[in-house]
């Protein structure tokens, strides 16, 4: 097995990569959807599915040239089957099938939460996982749609240690940044107005800190900045609105980062990462990092590319499925839900 080619379309991204031996990545190319669903506040499934569709062939063509690699280097397909939004992965697996069947290859369907958790491998010419980072780590995905902490022994083995048990923290990030008027998805926006004020200004709740699981919730602390947006005049916002947004990214991250700390005092792991989308939130590195340095912990935080939705990650799980000599036959279907053979632990 030398390159496959990746598909992801599990949600409102449309990403295609080739990846090969190693995790190196020849090419991924990506659609982001965001101005479309900006004017609805949120992802809108059909809309979705409807630029999967329009997206997905130009942008494999365009892969392969990257990679300058002819369809004769291809050994396999891999494609996000779960979990995400039906008619999104729909447009990825029919388009994988065909290929696998024109092309006499095998298909591989990849859990997409499986790429996010083994996007620290990833490498290309800029960049390349510290030499000493392997298994077992502490995984937090965090994104628009997951926040969950994994206990990763090794590659193929995801213990779901905790997850959050309502908004997943980037939903939290850009419900918020709408009652502020900032816009659809707003957590880069209230990441930036964060950097001007004061993280101590206004005291939102941080739920279940001082509980000894590795649940997560986000319900509270969304319903208390809410009651405090409206609780204050047009002119108290607009004078607040780097305040609100650094005392609410505040203790956001302060839940984030005691979990991940908690769990690696749990396993006594020296090594971490945080991965997906909301990764990008420059708090959430510093504080990340901060952490690690005082733990003694090895954090790894995979590029912004690799840990926003993307198939570079979905290439690299479905390359070490199909080196496993696993494959999967053209019935395989989409599930809005992962498999319950995906994960181990109690939480999953
Ligand atoms: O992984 P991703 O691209 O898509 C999925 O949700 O799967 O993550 C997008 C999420 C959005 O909720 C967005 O607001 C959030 O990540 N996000 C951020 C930042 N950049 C993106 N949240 C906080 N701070 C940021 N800088
Ligand atoms: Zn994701």
């Amino acid at each position: 097995m030398k390159q496959i080619l990746a598909i992801e379309t599990s949600c409102d991204d449309t990403s295609v990569a080739v990846v090969g031996l190693r995790g190196y990545v020849h090419s991924v190319v990506s659609m982001n959807q965001d101005k479309a669903h900006a004017p609805f506040g949120g992802i809108v499934p059909e809309i979705a599915g409807r630029n999967h569709t329009e997206f997905l062939l130009p942008l494999i063509e365009q892969a392969l040239e990257q990679a300058q690699q002819p369809w004769s280097e291809i050994h396999g397909v891999a494609v996000t089957n779960r979990p995400g939004l039906i008619g999104s992965l729909i447009v990825g697996l029919v388009t994988a099938k065909s290929i696998s069947q024109a092309r006499g290859i095998p298909l591989i369907g990849v859990n997409h939460l499986e790429g996010h958790l083994l996007a620290p491998f990833l490498r290309d010419q800029d960049y390349a996982p510290p030499e000493d980072f392997d298994f077992p780590y502490v995984g937090l995905a965090v994104s628009g749609g997951h926040t969950t902490l994994y206990h990763v022994p090794q590659w193929g083995r995801y213990e779901v240690l905790g997850a959050t048990l309502d908004d997943a923290a980037g939903e939290a990030f850009d419900k918020f940044a709408k009652s502020l008027g900032l816009g659809w998805p707003g957590g880069a926006k209230v990441d930036q107005l964060a950097k001007l004020g004061d993280a101590k200004a206004f005291d939102f709740p941080r739920s279940m800190i001082h509980e000894d699981h590795l649940q997560m919730s986000f319900s509270g602390l969304k319903s208390s900045a809410q009651r405090k947006v409206e609780s204050l005049s047009p002119q108290e916002i607009e004078t607040n609105k780097s305040h609100l947004c650094a005392s609410f990214q505040e203790a956001i991250v302060d839940v984030l980062i005691d979990r991940l700390s908690k769990a690696q005092k749990m396993l006594k792991i020296k090594k971490a990462v945080i991965t997906g989308g909301v990764s990008a939130n420059s708090r959430l590195r510093e504080r990340g990092l901060q952490w690690a340095e005082r733990a003694g912990v090895q954090l790894v935080i995979p590029p912004l590319r690799y840990c926003t939705d993307n198939a570079a990650m979905i290439g690299y799980a479905g390359l070490l499925r199909l080196q496993a000599g696993e494959s999967h036959a053209l019935n395989l279907g989409p599930s809005p839900a992962s498999y319950p053979s995906d994960f181990v632990g109690e939480n999953r």
